[in-house]
């Protein structure tokens, strides 16, 4: 099915926060950050710069490139852990900011897979025969809002930044879409490795959440570094396998940009190390974002041509996982 993308964009706050930076508000070094994470620098939005303000300058960026009037739009899919508010949902409120008319809005939280879940939720409604022609997806995030930064072993991790995807369908069969294959999956058994414990029903805000910290990340770091190795390369591999896709056919692999030392161990067990798309030292981890961005720098920097096959893999919070194989056209 003709279903293609059509444009990419990105957003990246101005604001650089180092290494260095860190060294001053925690306990940490340039060193010990650069060898266990890999990351130099993260970027910061403004105080007055929200996910909904990243996301539609993302969004505006993608609609520009492939040429589209906002207004043209029939669904407006953002996936984020920070939405603007609990709600109204953050997708209505970029319809607003980028002047799009009164299509379908929505978020979706899947975490650090939630654009791959929007790949695939945009797709099925697009493919369905209610028959949506153009979608926009966004991954957004303004994680600095919900980082606790006098917690050295989580703050040094995050950055901020958005991505967006324009998707058309050109309404024929006999065309060839970007979809080639997906694999989502989620197991809530290990929810409690990666939350913010406070701030919805469970635990709603009260002064003593607030003075014990839990309205921001708590991770448990080598337990989240092992499932993430293994979920992203099971899920890749049964893709490769179902397609009969082999490593070698695959232009450029793009991981979930958490950790240079987790993007390498999926890299070498895919045995694909010298296509794998890193740009986690100059962002950090930015969840819903990372790999737009990534895409988004191929596309304009001319390194994707039409035909390359592009294998995407994400895993976050819930635990949720994802890989993608999308054919550039
Ligand atoms: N600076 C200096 N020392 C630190 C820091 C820091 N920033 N952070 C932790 N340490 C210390 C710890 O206190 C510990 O000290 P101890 O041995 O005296 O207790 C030591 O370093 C080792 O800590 P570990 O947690 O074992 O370090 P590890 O090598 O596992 O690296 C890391 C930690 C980088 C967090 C790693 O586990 C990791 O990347 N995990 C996955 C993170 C991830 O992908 N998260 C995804 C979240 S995305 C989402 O869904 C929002």
């Amino acid at each position: 099915m003709g279903i293609r993308i059509r444009g990419t964009g990105r957003y990246i706050p101005e604001k650089i926060l180092t290494n260095e930076d860190l060294t001053r508000m925690v306990d940490t070094s340039d060193e010990w950050i650069t060898t266990r994470t890999g990351i130099k620098t993260r970027h910061i939005a403004a105080a007055d710069e929200f996910t909904s303000d990243l996301a539609a300058k993302a969004a505006k960026s993608a609609l520009d490139l492939a040429g589209m009037a906002p207004q043209t739009l029939d669904l407006i899919i953002v996936s984020t852990v920070t939405p603007d508010k609990v709600f109204p949902n953050t997708a209505s409120i970029v319809q607003t900011k980028i002047g799009a008319g009164k299509c379908v809005c929505f978020d979706i939280e899947a975490a650090c897979s939630g654009l791959l879940y929007a790949f695939n939720v945009a797709y099925g409604m697009m493919a369905s025969p209610i028959g949506y022609k153009r979608a926009l997806i966004i991954g957004a995030e303004k994680l600095s809002s919900i980082v606790d930064w006098t917690d050295r072993s989580t703050c040094v991790l995050f950055g901020d930044g958005a991505s967006a995807v324009v998707l058309e369908n050109d309404g024929r069969l006999d065309t060839p879409g970007f979809y080639v294959a997906g694999k989502l999956a989620a197991d809530g058994s290990c929810a409690d490795i990666l939350q913010i414990p406070a701030g919805g029903s469970s635990m709603p805000a009260s002064h003593a959440t607030i003075d014990a910290r839990m309205h921001s990340i708590r991770m448990g770091g080598p337990k989240t570094f092992q499932l993430a190795v293994t979920s992203m390369t099971g899920a890749c591999r049964e893709l490769l396998e179902e397609t009969g896709i082999t490593p070698d056919q695959i232009r450029w692999a793009i991981p979930h940009q958490a950790n240079a030392r987790i993007i390498s161990a999926v890299a070498a067990r895919l045995n694909i190390p010298e296509r794998v798309y890193v740009n986690v030292d100059r962002y950090g981890n930015t969840s819903s974002a990372s790999i737009g961005i990534c895409l988004d720098e191929l596309n304009r920097s001319g390194q994707l041509a039409s035909g390359d096959l592009v294998l995407t893999a994400a895993f976050g919070a819930g635990l949720t996982w994802a890989a993608q194989l999308i054919r550039w056209i």
